[in-house]
C-alpha cells in the first residue's frame, strides 16, 4: 500500500482528506496483516461509482437469466440457449463476457448433469426430461462486469437430483450469511462446505469464485473448501462471486481433453451450481445479481 499523508486526498477518490476518510480503515487492515492474515489491496475495493456500474451490468445479467428461464424447454439445444443469451445481452447494450474470453467460443456456459462447469453450448446437446442444467451468464456493460448462474430442472427430475439442486441453492444463502466486513472468505467457505457435507455432498476444490467488476476475473480466487478464519479478510467495497460447485458424489473432476474447457465429475454423478455477484457493504452484503 502506498503511504499517504493525513492531509492528502484519499485513495478512494472521495475527494476527502485521507485522515477523515480511509485512514483508520487502512490502519485496521494493517493490523490484520500484522497478525498474519491475507488482506485486500486498494484496487480490490470498489468506489461507489464503480459499484453502481457493476449494478447496471448486473441488471442485464439478471434479465438475461430471466429470459432464459422464460424460454428454456425440453427439446431445445444448448446452442439455442446460447442464442437467447447473445440476443438478450446485446439487445440491452451489453456484451457477453465469455465470448472470445481466452478463446472461449460462446456467449454462455451450459453445464448439463455430470458437467460441473464450462459446458460449451452445442446444437448436439438437446435438453431432455429429467436433465438439470446450469446456465452461467456474464455481462460487460460500459466496461463493468457481472456474472451469475442458475440451475434449471427439465421435466421430471428424480428426487435425489432435485435435492442436490436445492442444496446447492441453499449453499448460496449459507455463504451470504458469512459475508460481512472483518470476516474472512474462509468463514464463508467452511459454512458452505460443512452444509454440503452434512447433506452427503462434496464441493469442487480446483474451480471457484473470483473478484469481479473492472475485469471478468480479478483477485482474489474464492475457494469454498478452505477453513474458517483463513483466506482474505472481507472489507466494504469488495465485489466477488459466490459459486460453489456441489457434487452429488466425490469432489474429483477432470477437464474434457477435446475442448479444453468442460469440467466433468470424475465419478459421473451430477453436479449443481448457482452463482451470485456480491458486494461487501458497511453492514453486511448486497447481492448484485441473482
Ligand atoms: N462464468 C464463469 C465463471 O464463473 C465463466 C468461466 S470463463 C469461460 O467464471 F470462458 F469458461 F466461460
Ligand atoms: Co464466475
Amino acid at each position: 500500500m502506498k503511504k499517504l499523508g493525513r492531509n492528502d486526498l484519499c485513495w478512494c477518490k472521495s475527494g476527502r482528506k485521507y485522515k477523515v476518510c480511509h485512514m483508520s480503515f487502512d490502519e485496521k487492515i494493517q493490523q490484520y496483516e500484522l497478525e498474519g492474515h491475507i488482506v485486500p489491496d486498494h484496487d480490490m475495493i470498489k468506489t461507489k461509482e464503480q459499484i453502481e456500474g457493476i449494478k447496471e451490468s448486473s441488471k442485464i445479467n439478471i434479465a438475461v437469466l430471466d429470459y432464459v428461464a422464460e424460454h428454456i424447454r425440453i427439446g431445445m439445444s444448448t446452442e439455442e440457449i446460447d442464442r437467447l443469451v447473445y440476443e438478450k445481452t446485446t439487445q440491452m447494450g451489453g456484451i457477453p463476457a465469455t465470448l472470445g474470453y481466452d478463446g472461449y467460443p460462446k456467449s454462455v456456459c451450459t453445464s448439463l448433469n455430470n458437467q460441473v462447469c464450462h459446458g460449451i453450448p452445442s446444437k448436439n446437446d438437446i435438453l431432455k426430461d429429467g436433465d438439470i442444467v446450469n446456465v452461467d451468464a456474464s455481462t460487460i456493460y460500459k466496461g463493468y462486469f457481472s456474472d451469475s448462474s442458475r440451475m434449471f430442472m427439465l421435466g421430471n427430475v428424480d428426487t435425489e437430483t432435485k435435492r442436490l439442486v436445492e442444496t446447492a441453492h441453499k449453499c448460496i444463502d449459507i455463504g451470504l450469511e458469512q459475508v460481512k466486513p472483518w470476516n474472512f472468505l474462509g468463514d464463508m467457505a467452511q459454512a458452505i462446505n460443512d452444509y454440503a457435507k452434512q447433506n452427503g455432498y462434496s464441493i469442487v476444490r480446483e474451480v471457484g469464485g473470483h473478484g469481479i467488476g473492472l475485469e471478468f476475473h480479478e483477485e482474489p480466487f474464492v475457494s469454498y473448501v478452505t477453513a474458517k478464519g483463513t483466506e482474505m479478510l472481507m472489507v466494504p467495497g469488495m465485489v466477488f462471486t459466490i459459486e460453489p460447485m456441489v457434487n452429488m458424489g466425490k469432489q474429483e473432476i477432470y477437464i474434457d481433453d477435446d475442448n479444453g474447457w468442460t469440467v466433468y465429475t470424475e465419478d459421473g454423478l451430477p453436479s449443481a451450481q448457482w452463482e451470485v455477484t456480491v458486494a461487501v457493504t458497511e453492514s453486511g452484503y448486497e447481492v448484485l445479481t441473482w
